[in-house]
């Protein structure tokens, strides 16, 4: 599919989603949040697709936030839509997707950046990269998920105190916070990230998503982690993945997932 903003190729079973929109530092306009959908949809869609990662273009940004120029003149109405839609095809579907989504930030992840990024399942970021939501400082709050996947990821002392200051932390400062999982150099960011898709790729593609259920399922109003749990641990047992890893283990051999 030809995209306008974004670039989208499979290689090895790694579906790789480059924002391409380096003059304006990768910003998402609405027209990059639908491709970003679509290209998602079509990753999950893709049994040759076991992980996803998404990154910037350029060395520059990851995405420098929602663009500011769309949503300058928005009023309060046409401002809740842009929250929900976007957090419905973007942001909640990447979290909820059954396929490992990493996010490998190259550069600045700001406002909506750093909420797209959070949306992934977990981060890699080079050493030069900047994280922060700078809403405030625009008379705005987050809106695409930050005021809860920020305390979830940080700790609330820490979120409330990127919010309120709408600072930048570093890289280093990021590790530290949990916020990313691993820093490394520019050129090797998405060198780690593969290999760290790899490493994902020799498990249950089956038993990763009811993971992703289960984990997800304990940040959710109104759901129980621990029943969900319960509930996709049974659902294991059913799966022919589930036959293979405990079988090839009695066997002392590399499993050979079918799912
Ligand atoms: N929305 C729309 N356009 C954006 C943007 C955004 N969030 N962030 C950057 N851009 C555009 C700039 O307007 C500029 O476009 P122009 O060349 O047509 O004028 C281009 O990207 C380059 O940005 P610029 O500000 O010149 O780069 P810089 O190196 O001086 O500063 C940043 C980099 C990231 C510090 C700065 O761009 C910035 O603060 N961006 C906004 C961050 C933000 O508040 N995000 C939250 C939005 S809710």
């Amino acid at each position: 599919m030809k995209f306008n903003h974004i670039l989208s190729e499979t290689s090895d079973h790694i579906t790789t989603i480059t924002i391409n929109r380096p003059t304006k530092l990768n910003a998402l306009n609405k027209e990059t949040t639908q491709e970003l959908h679509l290209a998602f949809k079509n990753a999950e869609g893709d049994s040759g697709t076991k992980v996803i990662i998404i990154t910037g273009s350029g060395e520059k940004a990851f995405v420098a936030g929602a663009d500011i120029s769309e949503f300058a003149h928005f009023s309060v109405s046409e401002a809740e839509n842009l929250a929900s839609e976007g957090q419905a095809l973007l942001f909640d579907f990447i979290a909820n997707l059954s396929t490992p989504v990493i996010a490998a930030i190259n550069g600045f992840a700001l406002g909506g950046g750093l909420e797209l990024a959070m949306a992934a399942h977990f981060r890699v970021a080079c050493d030069h990269a900047k994280m922060g939501l700078p809403e405030v400082s625009l008379g705005v709050i987050p809106g695409y998920g930050g005021t809860q996947r920020l305390p979830q990821l940080v700790g609330k002392g820490r979120a409330m105190e990127m919010i309120m200051t709408a600072g930048m932390i570093d890289a280093s400062t990021a590790f530290n916070y949990g916020l990313v999982n691993h820093v490394t150099s520019q050129e090797d960011l998405l060198v780690l990230s593969r290999k760290i898709a790899s490493k994902i790729m020799r498990n249950s593609s089956v038993a990763i998503a009811s993971a992703i259920i289960a984990v997800n399922a304990g940040y959710m109003e109104g759901q129980n982690g621990y029943d969900e749990e319960i509930r996709q641990f049974g659902k294991c047992f059913g799966t022919a993945d589930f036959r293979e890893g405990t079988t090839a283990f009695i066997e002392k051999r590399k499993a050979d997932f079918p799912g």
